[in-house]
């Protein structure tokens, strides 16, 4: 069930029975020469729409926004500071936790937002346990492609040159949802380079000249992207009933 596409009175019949809520949370970043600036909120909006499809679990509308200073140095690409995110994340949940949602799982399409995301579900329990919050809300964020169906079919489709941005498995699902869309593009090297840390815009693109790190995506295909959309949509069920369970 997707929130944008209910009324509030289904919402409500929705939560006599449920509490649980899936929120697909991306960036508005490069993606490499073949890559869509979309490619993270992409990916995990499709994944959670599939989740929702099979299940009938709510999906909240898609944080197309998040954590990407360090992607700057590349045209059309647009952060959210991380004081900025955590705000978002806590005004979201905490808004939807008036109504009833109790339960609140992230699907991740960026690495960046680790680490703000994860503060911002700090302080919202910060302020329960403080007692300025009556309301018990648990969260959880959870990448679309750490499923174990997906990493398995990643590594068979790109062994070793998947890699860590611009990735070949996450361009081929962003194809595969958004097929009118899909790039060309002469790649050299063909598999990009890696380093072990990176700091701002600047220091990011002169470390890695085409935007990508480590991957290899002109591998990608809009039927790699469909093998792996099916396998993540198997592993983010199962993800999202054990979070219900827990
Ligand atoms: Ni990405």
């Amino acid at each position: 069930m997707q929130l944008a596409l209910s009324t509030w009175q289904e919402v409500e019949d929705y939560l006599r029975t449920q509490s649980g809520v899936i929120v697909p949370i991306g960036s508005v970043e490069q993606h490499g020469p073949n890559g869509l600036i979309g490619t993270d909120h992409l990916c995990a909006e499709v994944v959670a729409k599939g989740v929702g499809d099979r299940i009938g679990c709510a999906v909240a509308p898609t944080l197309a926004y998040g954590m990407s200073q360090h992607h700057l140095g590349f045209t059309g690409s647009a952060t959210l500071r991380p004081s900025t995110l955590m705000l978002v994340v806590r005004d979201v949940v905490q808004s939807l936790a008036v109504h009833g949602f109790r339960r609140f799982f992230f699907i991740n399409g960026h690495g960046g937002n680790v680490a703000t995301v994860t503060a911002a579900f700090d302080e919202i329990y910060a302020e329960m346990s403080l007692g300025r919050s009556e309301v018990p809300v648990r969260c959880r964020m959870t990448f679309w492609s750490s499923g174990p169906r997906g990493k398995v079919l990643a590594e068979e489709l790109y062994a070793g040159v998947n890699g860590h941005h611009a990735t070949a498995s996450e361009v081929s699902l962003a194809q595969y949802y958004q097929p009118g869309a899909i790039k060309h593009a002469q790649m050299t090297p063909k598999v990009a380079p890696t380093a072990p840390q990176f700091f701002e815009a600047a220091d990011y693109r002169a470390r890695f000249a085409d935007g990508r790190i480590g991957s290899d995506p002109s591998l990608s295909s809009p039927e790699h992207g469909k093998r792996l959309y099916d396998a993540a949509v198997d592993d983010m069920v199962e993800a999202y009933q054990a979070f219900m369970a827990y």
